[in-house]
């Protein structure tokens, strides 16, 4: 058990991460944390202490800061569940590899991520919004919006982006969901090895075959042919890029729902200024923090206003708590529109800061605004006390959305 060197004024480590009491505000556990920005300690579930993260300022200059390492195999690298743990010597990509090797690979795909490759890929988008749209109309007038929207919508593109065939998705959603959120350690080793082999003869399928247009077969066909990545690098690059890219943004969208449906006063807003629509998501983003938790481990001594992370300890950054900061967002709970939210950290910050951000941001402004424009008496389907959404150890969002018009 690694105990932490120096402690901030707080009298009892509050254990992280913990259950949200409403999906869309940080857990009410976390309030301590609010009242000793910017560095808390916690206690993770293994009895480990590590810091907290939780100022806006801070939590923005240490994302950048090199002396903060996410290379899970380092020992003492911080873990929020058994899930964690159990993938802790699996071979990573990008975000669990420090530079100057994650540049390299940052390197490699940054193109198929930029803000031009992004608007090029809006009217597939808008395409793949609009017929699960147009399959909800038809078998309506109710529906479970993530299986019939939130989750599809997201998968589709992000296959074809890559040139995974979607004929495939249940089987890569069902492992992701495995790889993500089973408290079983087996059965999450046992899901990340499913994909492992699922990409790897993918790999080889496209290697064996004429090159495609996918961001995988451009992969395959110059860099693992000229050695900048090999067979299990580029297995790994495939996982991070397959499940970090449908899950992250189906669960923003099934919340944003959610989280509009419960502010009607907003959506009433944003329905009659749709130009309002790339503040509302950054807004969204912001509020609803749905990867909470970044960990970090301090590969050096770094002096934080007095305090000293030691080499050695482990760092969870609460992005929930770092982005209700009110010296950054005045009067952070409140959902505004009009205020400048584009500086939080929902998608990180520094050299890992999301590489599906630009995607992330046309997915969700296409999805939510064309969903509310075509389903114009979009309400849930059950009491909103009934909803459920997922437990604080795993990226935030609904587990269901029973939904009618
Ligand atoms: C709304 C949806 C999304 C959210 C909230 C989100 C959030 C994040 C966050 C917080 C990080 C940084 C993690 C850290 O520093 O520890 C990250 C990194 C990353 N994200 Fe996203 N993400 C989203 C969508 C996507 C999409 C669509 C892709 C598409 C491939 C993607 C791919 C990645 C990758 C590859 C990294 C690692 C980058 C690196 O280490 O250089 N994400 N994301």
């Amino acid at each position: 058990m690694t105990e932490l060197s120096e402690l901030p004024p707080l009298s009892k480590p509050v254990a992280f991460p913990q259950d949200r009491t409403c999906p869309f505000h940080p857990p009410t556990a976390y309030d301590p944390l609010r009242t000793a920005r910017p560095l808390s300690r916690v206690t993770l579930y293994d009895g480990r202490t590590a810091w907290a993260v939780t100022g806006h300022d801070t939590a923005r200059a240490l994302l950048a800061d090199p002396r903060l390492s996410t290379d899970r195999t380092r020992p003492g690298y911080p873990a929020t569940s058994p899930r964690f743990a159990a993938l802790l010597d699996r071979r990573a990509a990008l975000l669990n590899v420090d530079d100057p090797e994650h540049h390299a690979q940052r390197r490699m795909l940054v193109a198929n991520f930029t803000l031009k490759r992004a608007a090029a890929l809006r009217p597939a988008i808008q395409r793949i919004v609009d017929e699960r749209i147009d399959a909800m109309l038809a078998q309506g007038p109710s529906a479970e919006l993530v299986s019939a929207f939130a989750l599809p919508v997201p998968s589709t593109v992000i296959c074809e982006l890559l040139g995974v065939p979607y004929a495939d998705h249940e089987f890569f959603e069902e492992q992701s969901r495995r790889m993500l959120r089973s408290r079983v350690p087996e059965e999450v080793v046992d899901a990340r090895e499913r994909l492992d082999v699922y990409l790897g003869a993918l790999i080889d399928r496209k290697a064996a075959g004429p090159p495609g247009d996918g961001v995988l077969d451009v992969l395959v066909h110059e860099r693992l042919r000229d050695g900048t990545v090999d067979r299990e690098g580029a297995i790994a690059l495939a996982v991070i890029l397959l499940v970090a890219g449908h899950e992250t943004t189906a669960n923003m969208i099934s919340l944003g729902t959610y989280t509009l449906l419960r502010h009607p006063d907003r959506l009433a807003e944003l329905r009659a200024d749709p130009a309002l629509l790339p503040a509302a998501v950054e807004e969204l983003m912001r509020m609803l923090s749905i990867a909470d938790g970044l960990l970090r481990l301090a590969t050096e001594d770094i002096e934080v206003g007095g305090t000293t992370i030691r080499a050695g300890d482990g760092v969870v950054f609460s992005t929930s708590v770092i982005n209700r900061d009110e010296t950054a967002y005045p009067e952070p709970d409140t959902l505004d529109w009009h205020r400048s939210a584009r500086h939080h950290v929902a998608f990180g910050f520094g050299i890992h800061q999301c590489l599906g951000q630009n995607l992330a941001r046309a997915e969700l402004e296409i999805a939510l605004g064309t969903l509310f424009a075509r389903l114009p008496g979009l309400r849930l389907a059950i009491p909103a006390e009934d909803a459920r959404w997922k437990p604080g150890d795993t990226i935030q969002g609904m587990l269901e959305l029973p939904v009618t018009w």
